[in-house]
């Protein structure tokens, strides 16, 4: 079968922040439907949704109650079918997010399973008796950092602890338990039935745990972790037996039906992707890796970014297929983060020709296309991420100034990426007739897609164009990769070649003019310009800040 993903352009939309049609100040799937011709128009053929699903929003439908039903405030399942159809009519196919390492503590499985020891569904969750003690079965914290710091809540009923590596409120599903498993699989061929075209696997790689949930050796860190409860990744990371659950998820599904299937890959690297992603290994399509780019990193030191790029285009040569981004919704924006803010649309330019040049499919995520930025609000009370108020509570906690911690936490927060879309400098940007359930980004005035497509400067027009071109040049596809001047620390230079062309592209990553020394090998050969982020680039002259092109050998 044609492996159509290969050769997809694929957007992330968080829908809650991403069009409001009707008024209550949240984004909803009519609000998406009505903006598939704008999709069209960028030329991604593929959408991720955040999820949809029925939820009690704690972190904002990633903790799931119904995983066949959808978010009242987004809409149903007739809008979400209209949605689909509407899509797959202008080639555009749509992946669900799927959260299978967690479940919402309202989900009725959970309900249930917290009703008696007994019960039949007590075995989909994670239970562990007290210590002898009345102390909590190990050292282990949330990632949230929510509460007490502690992956383990105590239910008095029935006296035993549950497991939660994130909110107390989304329970981890006991993926030891085959009814279980069972029942997620049907509840996957549901979806496929539905007419959605793949999933990509919230946390996939943390449905493992360490057996026998030993104590973490990791120590505690007095700021940063509350009450010595240790959030240690590689307990519930990439732990032998993971492969397991994703080979039977594979034969029992996704291989069935054919589906595309990309695994948030927490604890993957290029060192260990293989095994998940490798064809024969029959388990993932590609992995969604954070070697580039994470919730937490906050600059990408060049040489960082060859070396990463190096060794995901050997997991490539050896059959593997790898994904390129720089945000999405856990992140902080692109361009402030690894561009310049003073060069907004030429930085925004320089890095969406990052992701569309180097090997693998680009995942987009929205407000990129028009070089959005991070928001700054004055007080805590605006953020609603989990991790942003977990970490300013801890920090506040432990004795840290309330502003220092604020000041803190801004940087990193994943609201930066979640103000509502700016689609006009209108009232609330367009985004809703209401009142929008989290502050625009005071830059909407200036950062709005009406304004962005109205300018000489578009960073729309860019991503058109960078789109564009996977389809008229093979060697983005499928050319090797190779860098060159290797050590400087402003510029990449690299090639793509394949059997029919190759492609050059430089960029200068930094604020100051940079010389361009190329190589005899490049500078003998002639070029022809394909894209320029400055109108036009001369190989001969220094390039300007930020300043990024596409050339092709004659
Ligand atoms: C993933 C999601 C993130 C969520 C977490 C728990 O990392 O991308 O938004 O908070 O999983 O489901």
């Amino acid at each position: 079968m044609h492996d159509w993903w290969k050769e997809a352009v694929v957007y992330e939309i968080y829908c809650k922040s991403f069009c409001d049609s009707d008024g209550d100040g949240i984004g909803d799937l009519a609000g998406i439907r009505s903006k598939l011709p704008m999709l069209r128009e960028l030329g991604i053929n593929c959408i991720w949704l955040a999820p949809i699903y029925r939820s009690p929003q704690v972190d904002n439908g990633y903790d799931v109650a119904d995983y066949r039903d959808i978010q009242p405030e987004y809409g149903t399942l007739s809008d979400l079918k209209a949605l689909v159809d509407a899509a797959h009519s202008m080639g555009i196919r749509i992946i669900m997010d799927m959260v299978l390492n967690h479940t919402s503590d309202r989900h009725p499985w959970f309900r249930q399973a917290k009703s008696s020891r007994d019960n039949p569904y007590r075995s989909y969750y994670i239970w562990h008796d007290p210590k002898p003690d009345g102390s909590q079965p190990n050292n282990w914290g949330n990632y949230f950092k929510e509460g007490d710091g502690s992956a383990w809540t105590f239910d008095e009923a029935t006296g035993q602890y549950y497991f939660h590596q994130y909110s107390r409120h989304m329970p981890d599903l006991n993926w030891e338990y085959a009814p279980l498993r069972r029942e997620i699989y049907e509840m996957l061929h549901w979806w496929l039935d539905f007419g959605i075209d793949g999933f990509r696997l919230d946390v996939i790689s943390r449905l493992k745990k360490t057996p026998g949930f030993p104590d973490s050796p990791q120590k505690a860190d007095p700021i940063t972790d509350k009450n010595g409860f240790v959030a240690d990744r590689a307990m519930c990371t990439d732990v032998p037996g993971i492969h397991d659950f994703i080979r039977e998820l594979n034969e029992e599904v996704f291989a069935p039906r054919g589906c595309f299937t990309v695994g948030e890959g927490a604890g993957i690297h290029a060192s260990n992707a293989l095994p998940y992603i490798a064809p024969e290994r029959r388990e993932l399509n590609s992995v969604y890796h954070f070697d580039l780019s994470s919730r937490t990193r906050l600059n990408m030191p060049i040489d960082h970014f060859r070396k990463i790029q190096r060794q995901w285009a050997e997991v490539m040569a050896r059959g593997g297929w790898a994904v390129q981004y720089l945000s999405n919704h856990d992140s902080a924006r692109q361009v402030s983060c690894y561009g310049s803010e003073g060069y907004r649309t030429r930085s925004a330019k320089l890095l969406g020709t990052l992701i569309h040049t180097t090997p693998g499919i680009p995942f987009l995520y929205q407000g990129e296309e028009i070089g959005m930025t991070n928001v700054r609000f004055d007080s805590i009370e605006d953020y609603d991420c989990c991790y942003t108020l977990g970490d300013y509570d801890t920090l506040v906690k432990n004795g840290v100034d309330p502003q220092k911690a604020l000041e803190t936490v801004i940087p990193r927060s994943r609201d930066n990426a979640r103000t509502p879309y700016p689609w006009s400098g209108g009232e609330n940007g367009g985004f809703t007739t209401g009142k929008p359930w989290m502050k625009l980004n005071p830059s909407y005035p200036e950062i709005n897609l009406e304004a962005d497509r109205a300018s000489d400067d578009s960073v729309f027009a860019f991503y058109q164009k960078l789109i564009a071109l996977r389809k008229t040049h093979p060697a983005i596809l499928q050319g090797d990769l190779e860098f060159y001047v290797d050590s400087h620390p402003q510029l990449l230079v690299y090639t793509r070649s394949c059997d029919e062309e190759t492609l050059l592209v430089v960029a200068n990553l930094s604020d100051e003019p940079a010389e361009l020394p190329l190589p005899c090998v490049l500078r003998t050969a002639r070029w022809q310009e394909v894209l320029s982020n400055c109108g036009h680039t001369n190989l001969g002259s220094p390039l300007l800040p930020w300043e990024a092109a596409i050339f092709r050998k004659h």
